[in-house]
């Protein structure tokens, strides 16, 4: 069998783990891992899934826009260019909204029910900071719409991934989806719009803010103490 060695990717991942007292306050918690495209974000989750999964945990992952068959049709239509007119905002809002409410129903809510641990790759905060904050819709709106999508269903807590701008773009893949497109003023006001919801929740329950500038492990090491700070002490 291939054996690792010290040096190599498999063999650093290994040391990322889960410690005991994160691990047993995480059963029937839904975990939102949230911020800017190119935050390093879907590193992480794979990272944090993989430590979960050795610590014994039962899992259920999702992605948004997505996660069920007719959810994986809404996000083609979202993030695919359109040749001949603009996707109006509001149009965009309700979409990410109608792949949500399939979600909580189909799949959130009842593994919340059995007790596993939910972990969703962007939920309704990706709304607040895309067609909120960064498209012009007021929050008592997608306030609204979240009330009708969601029905009841919350984060305990959505960890927001940060990193500057020029960090973001440079690990974009250059093929951009009609979301990326949209700019860099866009992206500008939408990582303004993360930090308003972390500023927003100063004792930081529902939203944690993540330093994302370091190296895998140092992320992975952040990510650690802030779910200590708000699951266990
Ligand atoms: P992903 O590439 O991280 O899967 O996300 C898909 C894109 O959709 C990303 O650019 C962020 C955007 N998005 C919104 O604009 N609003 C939302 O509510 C969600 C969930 C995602």
């Amino acid at each position: 069998m291939h054996k690792p060695s010290a040096n190599q990717p498999e063999a650093r991942n290994d040391t990322l783990s889960l410690p005991p007292d994160v691990a047993a306050a995480l059963p029937g918690k839904f975990l939102v891992f949230d911020g800017p495209d190119g935050s390093g974000k879907s590193t992480q989750l794979k990272l944090f899934l993989k430590a979960a999964k050795d610590a014994g945990l039962t899992i259920t992952e999702v992605r948004e826009p997505g996660g069920t068959e007719i959810g994986e049709k809404i996000r083609d239509a979202l993030l695919a260019h359109l040749d001949r007119e603009e996707m109006s905002l509001r149009c965009e809002m309700l979409l990410y909204m109608a792949s949500r409410a399939q979600l909580c129903e189909q799949v959130i809510d009842p593994a919340l029910k059995r007790g596993d641990l939910v972990v969703a790759d962007r939920f309704v905060s990706s709304t607040y900071a895309y067609q909120g904050a960064a498209g012009g819709i007021p929050f008592s709106e997608i306030d609204e719409a979240a009330k009708i999508a969601m029905q009841g269903v919350m984060p305990d807590s959505t960890l927001i991934f940060d990193v500057d701008q020029e960090t973001a773009a440079s690990r974009l893949n250059p093929l951009l989806d009609r979301m990326e497109a949209k700019g860099a003023a866009f992206h500008k006001r939408v990582r303004e719009g993360y930090q308003s919801l972390i500023a927003g929740d100063p004792k930081s329950r529902r939203y944690l803010g993540i330093d994302a500038r370091g190296n895998e492990s140092q992320v992975f090491a952040n990510i650690i103490d802030a779910l200590r700070t708000r699951f266990v002490d």
